[in-house]
């Protein structure tokens, strides 16, 4: 044994406890003693253990629930020493044959105890392994990686999308991972081994996409010399992903309205109806209940495609992730790099900060690549990732002026939401009528009046 593996005894073995405990310290197993549950508790509150041995009897054994409770709270194996008779007693059956790795009958057995010691252990190790590894996975879960609390919700909304079947509306600017989403939707829900097929609804002209989406039949128009097996069908029995769905033309919103409600379609050209299991998630980066507002997009497809969302943030919105996707991008593209390039230098991560990376984490992968290739130092500058002019004639800011700037925009956010009525934007703010004045005066708020300001443009 590497190091003495921690072992809780539970119980009293009574006139043999001493000898019980000497030939098993003797065995290399560190013993901590407890004889009753509450000091169990406190034994396991103070270390962890490693598995656990309880030698309760019939006439001393605590409450079942109560011994239940500690055991399936410990985290630990546990092996039983009874006497044989207590065998009959059937509630003590059924805990050791649920919480028990094993049980062992008095009178005790040293070479035997030691021995199903040795084998809870293994199992106790081999258990912490394998939830480690998922504790891992769970960072680069869906291979989206993700620290920030935003993301975490993220990753459980899509755990909780994925165990149903409704159809998921994904939102989010450019880049930020809308179709990675989509696929980890896919791959944790029960349609994982059927196609996950995705469309682009933006890169096709109209008369081609319903073709697309729809198929058609030999014949069914000029040029169309073979049957086509459109998407949605493709897709059958699995998901059906809609990129750029707010780039869908009105005459195929109403097609794919239809499809919804009806679960069949009809390749063009055809008679018949075609019945299609899909699920179907969309996305898009355009505002699309603006585009409802604008009579763009039908109001009642939107209803239909927007039964559960995900809203994934933009990159700069999880500041404290972008150093982590720089380096997994920088581990992942290792093999294109050129020989020199170690890492990222300190300015470079301080630059990627600052950024505002308007093409979220596309851009960030981009940009990464690039510079992994041009680099000819150990490592990366910030004119390796193309950002240094952008940001060098942005200077650094001061907290001071940062709190400046903050407690600027709140006024004018209080005034204006208050119709410039000081005393109500004093109010909001939590500060007095000459407080407020005061700060007005400050950021070169202008009073017009009494009651109306505007702001005058900043230097
Ligand atoms: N959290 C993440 N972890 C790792 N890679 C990511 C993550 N999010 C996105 N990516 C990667 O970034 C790239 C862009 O993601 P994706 O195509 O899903 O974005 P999108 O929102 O669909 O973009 P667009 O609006 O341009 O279609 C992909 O290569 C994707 O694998
Ligand atoms: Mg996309």
């Amino acid at each position: 044994m590497e190091k003495p593996a921690k072992v809780l005894v539970m119980g009293s073995l009574g006139r043999t406890q001493q000898e019980f405990v000497e030939a098993m310290e003797d065995r290399g197993w560190a013993l901590s003693l407890a004889h009753d549950l509450a000091m169990a508790n406190s034994l396991v509150g103070e270390a962890p253990h490693d598995v656990g041995i309880s030698c309760f009897h019939a006439q001393k054994r605590p409450d079942t629930p109560e011994l239940k409770r500690v055991i399936v709270n410990s985290d630990m194996e546990w092996v039983a020493l009874i006497r044989e008779e207590e065998l009959e007693d059937s509630a003590l059956c059924q805990v050791l044959s649920s919480l028990f790795m094993a049980y062992q009958a008095e009178p005790i057995d040293i070479e035997g105890i030691d021995c199903l010691l040795k084998h809870a252990l293994v199992m106790k190790r081999l258990r912490d392994d394998d939830s480690s590894e998922r504790k891992m996975t769970r960072e680069t879960e869906f291979a989206m990686v993700g620290t920030v609390p935003g993301m975490r919700k993220i990753f459980e909304t899509i755990r909780r999308v994925a165990a149903v079947d409704a159809p998921v509306f994904i939102s989010g600017e450019s880049g930020t991972g809308k179709e990675l989403a989509a696929r980890a939707i896919h791959e944790n829900s029960q349609r994982a081994p059927s196609p996950f097929v995705a469309v682009n609804c933006g890169a096709l002209p109209a008369n081609l996409i319903q073709s697309e989406l729809f198929g058609h039949e030999k014949g069914a128009f000029t040029g169309a010399s073979q049957k086509k097996v459109g998407q949605i069908e493709a897709a059958s029995g699995g998901t059906l992903f809609l990129d750029e769905i707010g780039d869908l033309p009105l005459e195929l919103q109403v097609n794919l309205l239809r499809f919804l409600e009806e679960r069949t379609i009809q390749r063009i050209g055809a008679l018949d109806e075609i019945r299609v299991d899909v699920r179907v998630l969309s996305a898009t980066h355009v505002d699309l209940e603006k585009a409802v507002r604008e009579g763009r997009f039908r109001e009642d497809l939107y209803h239909r495609l927007n039964v559960l969302q995900v809203e994934i943030p933009p990159l700069r919105e999880r500041k404290d992730d972008i150093e982590i996707l720089a380096r997994f991008f920088f581990t992942k593209f290792e093999s294109e790099k050129s020989m020199k390039v170690r890492g990222f230098s300190r300015e470079a991560l301080a630059v990627m900060q600052q950024y505002h990376w308007p093409g979220n984490i596309r851009e960030l992968i981009n940009r990464v690549r690039r510079a992994m290739v041009m680099c000819e130092r150990r490592l990366i500058k910030p004119t390796d990732l193309g950002l240094e002019r952008r940001i060098a004639n942005r200077h650094a800011i001061t907290l001071e002026e940062a709190r400046n700037s903050a407690e600027k925009a709140a006024l004018i956010g209080a005034l204006s939401r208050n119709k410039h009525k000081v005393k109500k934007a004093a109010d909001e703010l939590g500060v007095s009528r000459v407080t407020l004045y005061r700060l007005m005066e400050k950021h070169g708020l202008e009073r017009k009046g009494e009651n109306d300001m505007t702001a005058l443009p900043s230097a």
